[in-house]
């Protein structure tokens, strides 16, 4: 098992390259089976542990999948399996997304419950009636979920809640079933509308992504493409974070700013310079930032859940009091616990944190509760003063690629243990 070993109190300074999105590589690479005519090549792939996992299950599968750098080349024209076992579809949240895609291959398909992040519960019913509003038969029997996807047909369907996961097993499920198929209150989130240009590249017709309404006309069949994948935003907060915390001054590139629109203007509201410019931003920021009044997580365009654990970290060293509310899941405040170890302030009631700002944290020995919850970790460390020691980085690991060497080419004091 490895940990950080992070020296905190170095201003972070220099110019960092954003990774490609994990949550828009994966529902992508699961889209390629549904191409049978040519190969898909997917560029600005991130090297992390849940896109080997997505490979190993495409080679399951049946397709053939060579990964060169950041580029991942799949052929999946010949026969694919409808089924993937447990011990692979429980290694990561975003295994659900292969329920949609290989219904619209193979008309069928057999999976279990995904794994992931214990953000509290994590249901997929919202997925389960989409694909029955799509009129697939669904059954469950010793863990498993059948899906019967013979007789699909096209659809009207209204999302209870705008998820991300049911909204792109909508996009895969319906883009090969005959007809139109128009979806409400659909997530918004960037991810989306990558998956969904991704698609269309594939030859699919989707309009309408990247808003709450989505309109799917089914095509029998998709070819292939070559593909970048978007940028992650939420790594480009989490650098944004790192620089913010240490006074530092950075320049982040292959970034797109206008998905970071409501976290660059918090963190201008800390009292951080933020500049941005074509797919650039640049951040200067104060020696010390100035509480938050309040933060509310919500779906895309809102402040995203994912960068929560991030700002708690980050106003934990604020000057004056910060509110940030959870609204999206219930467990994501397990972080609060690792940062009172540091000396953080913080008071949870139901899902709403409050954070007394100290002026410094001191290193500890401490733990990541999850992934986000883990780039907190490193964040409160580069501001504290001392060492920290972080363990369980395989959580880190599964989102953030060269993370350490990124922090060090910033001038942070970061190795593995
Ligand atoms: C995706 C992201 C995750 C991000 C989240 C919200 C991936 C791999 N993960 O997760 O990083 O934090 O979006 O932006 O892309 N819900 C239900 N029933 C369902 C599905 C979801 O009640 O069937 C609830 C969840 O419990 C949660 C909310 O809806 O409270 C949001 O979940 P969802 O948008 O589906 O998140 P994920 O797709 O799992």
């Amino acid at each position: 098992m490895s940990k950080l070993v992070i020296r905190g109190g170095k201003p972070l300074c220099g110019t960092v390259s954003v990774q490609g999105s994990k949550n828009a590589v994966l529902p992508i690479l699961a889209a390629s089976i549904l191409c049978t005519k040519g190969v898909t090549v997917i560029h600005n792939c991130p090297d992390l542990d849940d896109v080997t996992i997505t490979v190993k299950i495409l080679r399951f599968l049946g397709a053939r999948v060579k990964r060169d750098g950041h580029t991942i080349t799949v052929d999946a024209r010949s026969k694919i399996k409808h089924r993937i076992p447990k011990r692979l579809m429980q290694k990561l949240r975003s295994s659900i997304i292969f329920m949609g895609a290989i219904t619209a291959r193979n008309h069928r398909a057999k999976i279990s419950a995904p794994g992931g992040c214990k953000l509290g519960a994590r249901p997929i019913d919202l997925h389960k009636d989409a694909l029955r509003a799509l009129a697939c038969d669904i059954t469950e029997k010793r863990g498993y979920i059948y899906v019967n996807g013979k007789n699909r047909r096209s659809s009207e369907i209204t999302l209870r809640f705008p998820s991300v996961g049911a909204t792109e097993n909508i996009l895969l499920t319906s883009c090969m079933t005959g007809g139109v198929t128009v979806l409400h209150n659909a997530a918004c989130e960037p991810e989306i509308v990558d998956l969904a240009n991704f698609l269309n590249a594939m030859g699919a017709s989707i309009t309408g992504a990247g808003t709450p309404d989505i309109t799917v006309t089914g095509v029998p069949e998709l070819h292939g493409t070559v593909y970048t994948v978007m940028p992650d935003r939420i790594v480009a907060i989490t650098y944004l974070c790192c620089a913010a915390v240490t006074g530092g001054n950075i320049y982040l590139s292959n970034t797109v700013p206008d998905h970071l629109e409501t976290a660059l203007s918090y963190l201008a509201q800390c009292g951080c310079l933020v500049e941005a410019e074509d797919s650039r931003i640049h951040l200067s920021a104060p020696k010390r930032l100035t509480a938050l009044a309040e933060i509310e997580t919500s779906p895309y365009p809102g402040f995203p859940t994912d960068a929560q654990s991030l700002f708690l970290a980050l106003l934990s060293t604020a000057k004056g009091t910060s509110i940030i509310c959870e609204r999206i899941f219930e467990s994501r405040f397990k972080t609060a616990d690792e940062l009172s170890r540091m000396g953080a302030d913080i008071k949870i009631k139901k899902d709403i944190a409050t954070i007394y700002g100290k002026e410094r944290l001191s290193g500890a020995q401490v733990s990541a509760c999850d992934l986000r919850g883990g780039a907190a970790m490193v964040i409160a460390a580069l501001a504290a003063e001392g060492t920290t020691e972080i363990d369980n980085v395989c959580y880190i690991d599964r989102g953030y690629e060269a993370l350490e060497k990124n922090l060090q080419a910033l001038g942070a004091s970061v190795k593995r243990i």
